[in-house]
């Protein structure tokens, strides 16, 4: 790595099911003759799917979850992380103390226009014993977002270099982050001597929660930052906000290097969130003379919900607009909600438009369009419960 990266390269903003679009996507890319076109699949039935840069346990559950329950897909799903930024260990703050800082967290995070609440918040330890972060989470559009805050310590954010810092909350964390530390020192100790692991009263400890919570849900981890193809079957290589959060001049050395153990038919998807243009790219490996070439198959802009694609062989690009059809998809289901539940529009129109919006990277079917619905029915029903 550069200078540049020696950073904590993070997402600060992860939520769960941001990637969930990958399910439409992968879908089309299965079952071309759904959407009516007369062309050889570019993913056959089973396949593997590497999600890369997993920081948290929940996104990749998220997905797994709509691939391979929901659309029923023979999936083998693997994640992986760069090892340095695995997390040893999720720490909270028990009792009041932990009240005092999730109260300072949401005063920080809140504007005069918007009040936030902080459902949740823990420390995030390193390999090193290090405390790296405070992670919190907070409601937003049916979604639990989680950021990260590192207490005035740079990080890569899109490819930049970030810094921040708010001394009222520092002060409150700084001496449970030295107690965390010391803590920390005396487990390794323990750990080296055979002694029993000392006590942590006054706080709640999971270790190895990114290896644990996706175990629960069957993923392995893979500690690497150069992914391991799956044998045996075709790969889907995954780059969810992982390119975008290096530095420009940096990117298609970073894409050459983890893309680098993939093989023919492979598929590559690249998606890139929370810049100007959001998009999500695909590439198919394909067979060229005597060697493996990228072909670019899709563009998708997510945020205008144009799709550019290409036919496997074909030089010509086809252009569609999902847009028209997911308005109409939203219309329909806001009528058809608020006439059974008796609500207002306007208390719904948003939340729907939402999860279809990123649902959607391919043109609705029936299969597609079925777990949609199914989804925002779920969000629906998960604000009228909050409330
Ligand atoms: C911005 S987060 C993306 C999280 C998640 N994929 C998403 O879309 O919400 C980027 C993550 O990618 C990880 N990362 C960066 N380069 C990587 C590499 N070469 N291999 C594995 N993980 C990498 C970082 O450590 C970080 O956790």
């Amino acid at each position: 790595m550069t200078a540049h990266t020696t950073v904590p390269f993070v997402d600060t903003n992860i939520i769960p099911d941001r990637n969930v679009g990958i399910g439409s996507l992968l879908w089309d890319l299965q079952h071309p003759g759904d959407a009516g076109r007369d062309e050889p699949p570019l993913l056959g039935p089973a396949f593997a799917f590497i999600d890369v840069g997993v920081s948290r346990a929940q996104v990749a559950v998220a997905l797994k979850t709509l691939l391979a329950d929901d659309f029923a897909m023979d999936v083998e799903y693997v994640a992986t992380e760069r090892p340095e930024a695995v997390p040893a260990a999720s720490v909270w703050l028990v009792g009041e103390p932990g009240e005092t800082v999730r109260r300072s967290v949401a005063r920080m995070i809140s504007t005069t226009q918007t009040a936030r609440d902080v459902d949740d918040w823990y420390f995030v330890v390193d390999r090193e014993g290090t405390v790296a972060s405070v992670t919190y989470c907070y409601e937003l559009h049916g979604n639990e977002v989680w950021e990260a805050y590192f207490m005035g310590r740079p990080f890569m954010h899109e490819g930049e270099r970030v810094a921040f810092s708010d001394p009222e909350l520092d002060a409150l964390l700084a001496a449970d982050v030295m107690r965390i530390e010391a803590g920390m020192a005396r487990e390794q100790q323990a750990h080296a001597l055979r002694r029993p692991a000392p006590s942590w009263e006054g706080y709640r400890v999971q270790w190895n929660p990114l290896q644990k919570g996706l175990a629960e849900c069957g993923i392995v981890l893979q500690a690497t930052d150069v992914p391991r193809r799956v044998p045996g079957r075709q790969n889907v290589l995954f780059l969810g906000n992982v390119l975008n959060h290096y530095p420009r001049d940096e990117r298609a050395r970073h894409f050459e290097r983890i893309t680098a153990d993939m093989h023919e038919d492979d598929l590559i998807v690249v998606q890139m969130d929370g810049i100007e243009t959001p998009s999500i790219d695909v590439f198919h490996l394909a067979r060229h003379g005597g060697g493996v070439r990228r072909e670019r198959v899709r563009w998708i802009n997510t945020r205008t919900l144009e799709v550019r694609r290409r036919a496997p062989d074909s030089r010509a690009w086809q252009l569609l607009h999902l847009e028209p059809e997911v308005r109409q998809l939203v219309r329909r289901l806001v009528e058809d909600f608020c006439r059974s539940h008796g609500v207002g529009e306007a208390d719904v129109h948003g939340r729907i438009s939402h999860v279809l919006r990123t649902f959607f990277r391919a043109a609705p079917v029936d299969a597609t369009r079925r777990i949609a619905i199914q989804e925002a029915a779920r969000r629906l029903s998960a604000d009228a419960a909050r409330c």
